[in-house]
């Protein structure tokens, strides 16, 4: 017999970073994020599960191609799902697993991912957060998302809030082992849907520096860093929080803006200095700058992550196409850049 579970779970942006780790095998952060799941439509990632007594090793395919499972992350989650596993019954198909079989039966592992792994766009979050809701669903686990999540953490930090669409925080938690470092949504999608998300590709190339390694390194050496987690993020937290429950647009898109930069500033504060962005990204800066300051408030939020693609954020659809338009102007592809854009919620271009 074989007995299979698909789950599908898209990205997520972070519109306050998290950007270190207070514990790296648990991987506990030492600031709280917050951030927007995007719609699954777009990037996400779509894992398949199957257990059969034929197998006779734990093996992963992503995109068509078989990778390791060696790594200590997926161990972690595979581990941390087969001990909530729960007795699996099938009358028809004559499948009857006990709980404690789990730890003896093996697993395959099919992921794909929508969207070009090769656009340097951030798979892992989607990646983990579709490992541990699909293995739960396959082994019949009970807990709730917020647990999963803790699960998923496991994988990768900010795969913990692609388990919740709209608004989410990942709290920091208290506790030793980690339990209650989990996601929680904020608001639905539905609570703020005029917002566009638009990325503009700017390099397809795969980041130099790993986001794990990059956060190693300006714990270990970035004063900035530990300044920013303790007098900065708290406030911003809250900030942002009140202004997502009230809508409130010109506040988010500040405090979005200068979340990131002040993550990239980190960046080039450790030692060496990482660049994540580069001239492209810069000059998109720019001229979002430019149309804020000239609408009077800001229309755009602007966000980069640990490479050099621009996450935009339009206050609403009419924004989103003025935007889409100043950007195919300025960066005009297939000559002149690499930029291509996405539009979400709306059709690719
Ligand atoms: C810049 O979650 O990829 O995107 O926990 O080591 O897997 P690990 O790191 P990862 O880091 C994401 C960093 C970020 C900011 C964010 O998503 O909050």
């Amino acid at each position: 017999w074989l007995l299979m579970a698909t789950a599908r779970s898209p990205t997520n942006i972070a519109v306050i970073k998290y950007w270190g780790k207070r514990d790296e095998a648990l991987i506990l952060p030492i600031n709280e994020s917050i951030s927007i799941t995007l719609d699954p439509d777009h990037l996400s990632a779509t894992t398949t599960v199957a257990v059969s007594p034929s197998f006779d090793r734990d093996r992963m395919w992503l995109n068509g191609k078989e990778i390791s499972l060696d790594g200590g992350r997926f161990q972690s989650c595979l581990r941390e799902i087969r001990r909530r596993a729960e007795d699996v019954e099938d009358e028809k198909k004559g499948i009857h697993i006990r709980k404690e079989d789990w730890e003896r039966l093996h697993v395959h592992i099919a992921s794909y991912n929508n969207f070009p792994t090769a656009a340097g766009l951030a798979s892992s979050a989607a990646g983990f957060a579709c490992l541990a809701f699909s293995l739960a669903k396959l082994m019949n686990v009970k807990e709730d998302c917020g647990e999963l999540s803790a699960i998923a953490r496991r994988g990768s930090g900010s795969a913990c809030r692609s388990l919740f669409g709209g608004f989410v925080k990942w709290t920091m938690g208290n506790v030793a082992d980690g339990s209650d470092s989990t996601a929680v949504q904020l608001a639905s999608e539905a609570h703020w849907d005029d917002l566009v998300v638009i990325i503009a590709v700017v390099s397809s190339r795969q980041k130099e520096t790993s986001s794990t390694s990059g956060m190693r390194e300006s714990v270990e050496t970035s004063s900035l860093l530990h300044y920013r987690a303790k007098e900065v993020v708290p406030s911003r937290i809250l900030q942002m929080e009140k202004a997502i429950s009230c809508r409130d647009f010109a506040t988010f898109a500040k405090l979005t803006c200068a979340d990131s930069n002040q993550f990239h500033a980190v960046c080039l504060d450790t030692s060496p200095p990482i660049f994540y962005m580069n001239d492209t990204s810069h000059r998109i800066i720019n001229l979002v700058e430019k149309l804020n300051q000239f609408e009077g408030e800001p229309q755009v939020a602007y966000t980069f992550d640990a490479g050099p693609n621009a996450v935009l954020i339009a206050k609403n659809r009419k924004t989103a196409s003025l935007l889409l338009q100043r950007l195919l102007f300025y960066f005009p592809p297939p000559t002149g850049s690499e930029l291509t854009s996405y539009l979400l919620g709306d059709k690719s271009i």
